[in-house]
């Protein structure tokens, strides 16, 4: 049984349409409802989460002791401005991504979505998802620039309750 989901990450979940053995990474997971919904959806995925919060780290792995137990999800403390981060992640990965992770707005974050990028496989994808208070222009902008690395292609916007910007790595991407 799945505990209480809030609205933004089941839609955040349903955008990613994840294959049922898909590698995924979720930055930033904070209490692990994604993790949650996720790996009851699809028994078969390989999850790691990442969050730069010990209380998130704790809290995650609590929720999900039973896929944490059995290997199907890892919890890692670390922040994703970390350039080392990436290399204690695993990978790669069919999809990343974050809901209600301000850093890939609020500043430019170039370093961290080249970063994840990288992690992914030809062909992966980079979500980022969140649920504004209204102000979608100034969220969209922000994370548009952040995605403009070599490593991923054109972003795409999604609105449907949250608001959506990914960007796929490329078949013939550098690195
Ligand atoms: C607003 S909470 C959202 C939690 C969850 N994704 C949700 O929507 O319910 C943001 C989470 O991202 C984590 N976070 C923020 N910036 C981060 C960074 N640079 N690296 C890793 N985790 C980060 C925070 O610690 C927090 O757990």
């Amino acid at each position: 049984m799945v505990g209480a989901v809030p609205e933004r990450v089941q839609r955040a979940v349903a955008l990613l349409d994840l294959r049922g053995d898909a590698a995924v990474l979720e930055i930033g997971p904070g209490p692990g409802a994604a993790a949650e919904l996720v790996l009851a959806w699809h028994p078969g995925v390989r999850y790691v989460a990442v969050d730069r919060s010990a209380t998130a780290v704790a809290r995650t792995t609590a929720r999900n002791r039973a896929a944490v137990d059995d290997g199907r999800l890892v919890v890692r403390q670390g922040d994703v401005a970390d350039p080392g981060l990436a290399d204690t992640l695993g990978g790669p990965f069919d999809v990343a991504f974050a809901v209600n992770v301000n850093v890939f707005w609020t500043r430019s974050a170039r370093a961290e979505a080249g970063a994840l990028a990288a992690l992914l496989v030809p062909g992966g994808a980079l979500w980022l998802v969140y649920e504004t208070p209204g102000d979608d222009d100034r969220v969209v902008d922000g994370v548009r620039a952040s995605l403009a690395v070599p490593e991923l292609g054109e972003a795409v916007v999604v609105h449907d309750g949250v608001v959506a910007v990914g960007a796929r790595r490329p078949h013939d991407a550098p690195g």
